[in-house]
C-alpha cells in the first residue's frame, strides 16, 4: 500500500485535473464573500457561487483547487477519530462544461489508475441518486459506473437525504450526487449499505451534478448550466488511503502532536481521555490559526466569526487543562501547524505573529476567569445535587432536576466568560443539560442588539434578496473609496458582510472615527449617489489591474484574469460582483455604527434608505 501525505495527495489530486484542462486556482477566504447565511466557507464551492450561476470566470470553464473550509456544525464530535472543524477539500469544477459522462469515467480513473490511488474496483462502492416524486432515479450515473467497471452489487440507489447536495447556504446551487467509497471490512448485515455506519464503507469523494438553484422560498429552479462540483476531504481521504482509523494519525498532525506530548509529557493514545483532549486540542488550534491567519483575519469577539472562533479557542483551554497544558501553549502548538501548512497557505507565515499575539491573548483572558467559571459550575451542580436529595427525602414522588438554569448559564458566559455552549458541554459530561431559552431570553435582555454566532445568524432565516444585497455590494465600494478619501489612504477592506438590510465594513484604522469623519465619508458618499454615475466591469489581468490602480482585495482568489468595477473616478476595485448598474438607484447611505472590532480595527455598519 502506497503512504500518502497532505501533500503528495494535494499534487496528484491538482495534476491529475490540470492534465484534463483544469485550471488551478488557490483557495479563496475562509470568509465568504457577500453571503449573508453562512459565516464561514464551508466548501469548495462555495467561493464559486457566482459562476456556477452562470457568470463568467476569468480563469476558464474548468478548475480545481484545495479549499481551505470550516464547518462547526458538529464541533461536540470533535475528539472523536474523524470530525474536524477545519479540512481541505479537494475538488474540480465544469462550469456550464462537461457533465456525468465525462466526470464518472475520471473519477474512477484517479481512484483506480495504477498511476493514482490505484484502489482495487472491486473495493469501491458508489451510491447515486435513487428518485423520488420530482425527480427520476439517476440511473444513467449507475450506467456509467457500471460501464467504467464498477460491480453491480457495488452500485447501491439511495434516497434524496443521501444523494442531493447542497446548496452552501440557504440558497444557491445544489443538484443529484454519486459519492464514492472504499470498501474497508465485510458488509455487518445483508442489508448493510454505505449509509451503514459499521465500517464497512468509508466516504472518500463526492461528485455532484448541479442542475438546480433553490431560491429563497424553498422552490427549486433550473439552473442556465449544468455543472459539476466534486468534493474530496483531504483528512478523511489520507486516513482512509493511509488504512487508518483516525483522521489525526496522518502526517498534517504529527508535529502537533509531538509538540502537546513535550509541553504536558503525555503521551497521545495514552487513554482515552488523554487521547480526546489531544485531539480536541490538535483540531480547535489548527481552526483557530487558520481564521486568524485567514487573509480576512477573524479576530475573537462576542459576535460572528470572532464568536465562533472565541468558542474555539476557549473549548481548547478547557481540554488542555485536562492534560496539565501550560498557559501559552496554544500559540506554540500552532507553530507546528503554520511550519506544516505555510507552503500551500503562505498567509500563516504572514500572520504568524498575529497568530501567537491572539492566541494568547485569548488563553490569558479566559484562563484569569476559568478557575473561578469552574468553581461557580460546581456550585451550581452541587446546588441541584443538594436540592434533589433534599426533596426526594421529602417526597418520594419528586422528579429530580437535570437542568442548570438559563440565567446561571448567562451569569458563566457574563461573567466567566464560558461561552454556553462549553457550559452545555460540561453540564452533559455531569448528566445535567442547560436551558439554553433561557440563556438565550437573559442573553437578550442583557445586550439585546448583540448577534451570537451563527446558530442565531440561521435562526433568523435571512432571505436573499439579490437587488438589495448588489445595491448595498456597490454601497460597499464607495464605502471603502469614502474611508480612504477621510480617513488614511492606508484604509484597507479587512471584511464584509451583506445582508439584505444592512453592510458591515471591517477596516484597519489605529484610533475610532471621529463625528466629523463619519459624517464626511457619509455626504461623500451620498455626493457619488447623487451624480448617478455608471459602475463599469472590465475583464483584465491581475497585472493590468494592479498597475492601473484598482485595490487588490482579494486577488489571491483569482487566475490571471479578474474582474474589475470602476465607478467614475472615485472607485477601482477588483472584485467578482455583481453591482448595480448605477449609483444613482442606491437610496441614500447612511452609518448606522462605527465600532472596534479587534485591535487597530473598525467596524462599519451602514444602511441605505
Ligand atoms: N460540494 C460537495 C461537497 O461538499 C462536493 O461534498
Amino acid at each position: 500500500m502506497k503512504t500518502y501525505t497532505g501533500q503528495t495527495l494535494r499534487e496528484m489530486y491538482l495534476n491529475f485535473f490540470k492534465e484534463r484542462g483544469h485550471k488551478v486556482i488557490p483557495s479563496a477566504s475562509l470568509i465568504p464573500e457577500n453571503d449573508p447565511t453562512v459565516l464561514f466557507t464551508t466548501a469548495g464551492m462555495h467561493p464559486l457561487v457566482p459562476y456556477l450561476l452562470g457568470e463568467k470566470h476569468p480563469a476558464g470553464k474548468r478548475l480545481t483547487d484545495v479549499q481551505k473550509c470550516v464547518r462547526t456544525g458538529d464541533i461536540d464530535e470533535v475528539g472523536d477519530e474523524r470530525h474536524c472543524t477545519f479540512f481541505e477539500m479537494l475538488g474540480n469544477w465544469s462550469l456550464g462544461d462537461y457533465f456525468k459522462e465525462e466526470m464518472i469515467p475520471w473519477s474512477y480513473e484517479f481512484l483506480t489508475g495504477k498511476d493514482y490511488l490505484a484502489i482495487p474496483s472491486d473495493q469501491i462502492a458508489v451510491t447515486v441518486f435513487g428518485g423520488d416524486d420530482t425527480l427520476p432515479r439517476d440511473t444513467e450515473a449507475a450506467a456509467l459506473w457500471e460501464k467504467a467497471g464498477i460491480k453491480k452489487e457495488n452500485i447501491y440507489f439511495m434516497p434524496r437525504e443521501n444523494n442531493w447536495w447542497g446548496p452552501a447556504g440557504l440558497t444557491g446551487p445544489c443538484g443529484t450526487d454519486t459519492e464514492m467509497f472504499v470498501i474497508r471490512k465485510p458488509k455487518c448485515s445483508p442489508t448493510c449499505n454505505p449509509d451503514c455506519n459499521c465500517g464497512a464503507f468509508l466516504e472518500i469523494w463526492n461528485d455532484v451534478f448541479m442542475r438546480f438553484n433553490k431560491q429563497a422560498d424553498g422552490s427549486f429552479t433550473e439552473l442556465s448550466q449544468k455543472n459539476v462540483d466534486t468534493g474530496m476531504g483531504l483528512e478523511r481521504a489520507l486516513c482512509v488511503l493511509n488504512g487508518k482509523s483516525s483522521v489525526y494519525e496522518t502526517d498534517i498532525f504529527e508535529n502537533a502532536i509531538t509538540a502537546i506530548e513535550t509541553l504536558t509529557g503525555k503521551k497521545y493514545g495514552e487513554n482515552e481521555d488523554v487521547t480526546k483532549a489531544f485531539r480536541v486540542l490538535l483540531d480547535h488550534t489548527r481552526t483557530a490559526t487558520f481564521m486568524l491567519g485567514d487573509e480576512k483575519g477573524i479576530v475573537p469577539s462576542n459576535t460572528d466569526q470572532g464568536y465562533i472562533l472565541r468558542r474555539i479557542i476557549r473549548r481548547a483551554v478547557r481540554f488542555g487543562r485536562k492534560i496539565d497544558l501550560p498557559e501559552g501553549s496554544l500559540a506554540k502548538i500552532s507553530e507546528a501547524f503554520i511550519a506544516y501548512y505555510q507552503d500551500v497557505y503562505p498567509e500563516l507565515n504572514i500572520n504568524r505573529q498575529k497568530i501567537a499575539d491572539e492566541l494568547n491573548k485569548e488563553e490569558a483572558k479566559f484562563n484569569k476567569t476559568l478557575q473561578q467559571g469552574l468553581k461557580e459550575f460546581e456550585k451550581c451542580v452541587n446546588g441541584i445535587a443538594r436540592k434533589n436529595a433534599f426533596m426526594s427525602q421529602k417526597d418520594p414522588a419528586y422528579v429530580p432536576e437535570t437542568r442548570i438554569a438559563g440565567k446561571q448559564a448567562f451569569h458563566l458566559y457574563d461573567t466567566y466568560g464560558f461561552p454556553v455552549e462549553i457550559t452545555v458541554e460540561m453540564a452533559k459530561e455531569r448528566g445535567l443539560d442547560v436551558d439554553v431559552a433561557g440563556y438565550t431570553a437573559a442573553f437578550e435582555e442583557h445586550q439585546s442588539k448583540s448577534k451570537a454566532g451563527s446558530e442565531q445568524k440561521f435562526a433568523c432565516g435571512l432571505a436573499d434578496n439579490k437587488e438589495a444585497t448588489t445595491k448595498l455590494h456597490t454601497a460597499t465600494h464607495l464605502l471603502h473609496a469614502a474611508l480612504k478619501k477621510v480617513c488614511s489612504p492606508d484604509v484597507n477592506q479587512k471584511g464584509s458582510n451583506i445582508t439584505e438590510e444592512r453592510l458591515r465594513f471591517d477596516f484597519n484604522l489605529p484610533q475610532p472615527m471621529t463625528q466629523e469623519q463619519i459624517k464626511a465619508v457619509e455626504s461623500l458618499v451620498n455626493e457619488v449617489i447623487a451624480q448617478d454615475l455608471p459602475v463599469e466591469m472590465k475583464e483584465i489581468s491581475l497585472e493590468e489591474a494592479k498597475a492601473e490602480g484598482f485595490t487588490g482585495l482579494f486577488e489571491s482568489k483569482y487566475g490571471e484574469r479578474v474582474k474589475t468595477y470602476t465607478i467614475g473616478d472615485f472607485s477601482k476595485e477588483i472584485c467578482g460582483g455583481p453591482h448595480a448598474e448605477r449609483t444613482g438607484s442606491l437610496g441614500k447611505f447612511k452609518i448606522v455604527k462605527e465600532q472596534s472590532c479587534g485591535s487597530g480595527l473598525r467596524r462599519i455598519k451602514a444602511i441605505l434608505e
